[in-house]
């Protein structure tokens, strides 16, 4: 007796079963993972004290200080870097679009979905970042999906950063391709993993964050420039964190460590500084138009909503004017003032990691380590008490043991409000050791 179970094929039609095959019942439930997965008892154990940092309710617009379940709250784990959420010229570049084009395009890029105002904003992304030629996603996480995904195939080598986004390696995995991570930072690895990834005998591809979301530092790009260049490798980077921030124009960190020429693909999102929605690749004409006809995250999905692109662009706009610059060196002194300030209450803020040359660049993300998941969260709670919003940053992103508050500062935050908070952060600190011990210092 054969016992056969059916499978689905590639068009989704259930296979028909082979001629006197008998189908048994399985016993794996595809849902046991969502009943019996390894932090069940501690999110319900968080729940009860009402201390899950996650989804929390904002009742008002991303903003410096903000409304947030019933109360004023100080928002420092935005990452509206510019403040540009409110600004009347992207709020209005909205609103035009709207008036314009309605409120969804409902199609795809291929079909109906492509608006003269997604080529504008390609045109004028393009521009700023001085490549031949971009492509607009819907999401950052779809740009990403949708480049390597599209770019690598099995038999290629993607080699990245273990601090690199989750979208990145979500489109490697989508690409089949062979997947070769090194430590953080650790460039003799990346090294390695080259030598590896030459023995390979595909194509290579490395893939850093520019500016990493989590830690806030900034990828070395000359050096690893120079290795790619050694060993025949492609470079990405991810400028979701450093567009609009680092840099004279405002280009990343490719701008910023004067890499442009060097870096064959640059991607961003308009879900932070561009005060938005979307992402963008950036890099050569033929293979942009590779990604535009072939991507399957591109071509299969709903294009950008008109609001979303229109406040995109407007946000450009303002980041290529005179006032972008004042913009990026405000958000970046904000960012250092908080630094100092939680430094001095004897917090372990994390140091953004030095580039060779020795220098460390500031950028918005200023990191707290508590280490221990369940006292980042009893942290995170306290604060919130004390009208403090932060983000909270445990494994799987940050490495095992490495729970971060992760702070981050806008470029509208002034210093009356950031005293506030770390006046809380000082009342916060002091009643925390008072009952579990030391939190830790970075001494
Ligand atoms: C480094 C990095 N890349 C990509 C993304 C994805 O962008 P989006 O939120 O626009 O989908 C993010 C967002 O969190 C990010 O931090």
């Amino acid at each position: 007796m054969k016992v056969v179970r059916s499978r689905l094929d590639v068009t989704g039609r259930t296979s028909r079963p082979m001629r006197g095959a008998l189908y048994m019942p399985t016993t794996v439930d595809v849902f046991s993972k969502a009943r019996t997965h390894e932090r069940v008892a501690q999110l319900q154990a968080a729940r009860e004290i009402d201390a899950v940092p996650y989804f929390r309710r904002l009742e008002s617009a991303a903003a410096p200080v903000v409304e947030m379940e019933g109360r004023r709250r100080i928002m420092l784990g935005s990452n509206n870097y510019l403040g540009l959420t409110n600004d009347e010229r992207v709020v209005q570049g909205a609103l035009d679009a709207v008036h314009r084009y309605g409120t969804g395009v409902t199609g795809s890029r291929l079909l109906n979905g492509t608006l003269d105002l997604h080529l504008e904003l390609e045109r004028e992304l393009a521009d700023w970042l001085g490549t031949e030629d971009a492509l607009v996603f819907t999401t950052g996480h779809q740009a990403n999906l949708g480049a390597l995904g599209t770019l690598l195939e099995p038999g290629d080598t993607v080699v990245v950063d273990s601090g690199d986004h989750a979208s990145i390696l979500d489109g490697v995995l989508l690409s089949r391709a062979k997947l070769r991570a090194f430590r953080h930072g650790r460039l003799d690895l990346l090294e390695k993993r080259l030598e590896q990834a030459a023995r390979d005998g595909g194509g290579i591809l490395v893939v850093v964050d520019g500016v990493f979301s989590m830690e806030g530092d900034v990828a070395p790009l000359n050096e690893i420039a120079d290795l790619c260049a050694r060993f025949g490798a492609r470079l990405m980077v991810d400028e979701a964190h450093g567009l609009g921030v680092l840099g004279a124009r405002g280009a990343g960190a490719s701008e910023l460590l004067g890499v442009e020429e060097r870096v064959d693909l640059r991607m961003a999102t308009f879900s932070k500084s561009l005060a938005s929605c979307g992402g963008v690749i950036a890099g050569p004409a033929d293979v942009i138009d590779f990604l535009r006809i072939q991507s399957r995250p591109f071509l299969f999905t709903a294009s950008g909503v008109p609001a979303a692109v229109g406040a995109a662009l407007a946000a450009v706009r303002i980041c290529r004017s005179e006032e972008g610059r004042a913009l990026f060196a405000r958000v970046l002194e904000n960012a250092r003032y908080l630094n100092e300030g939680l430094r001095a209450l004897g917090l372990h803020v994390v140091e953004p990691v030095a580039l060779p040359d020795g220098t460390r660049v500031a950028t918005p993300i200023v990191p707290v380590l508590v280490a221990d998941d369940w006292k980042a969260a009893l942290l995170w709670k306290a604060l919130y008490e004390q009208g403090v919003y932060v983000n909270v940053a445990l494994h799987p992103a940050v490495p095992p043991g490495g729970a971060l508050l992760r702070t981050s500062v806008m470029a509208t935050h002034d210093r009356a409000t950031l005293d506030e908070a770390l006046a809380a952060f000082a009342r916060v600190k002091r009643a925390f050791e008072s009952e579990h011990g030391p939190l830790p210092s970075g001494a």
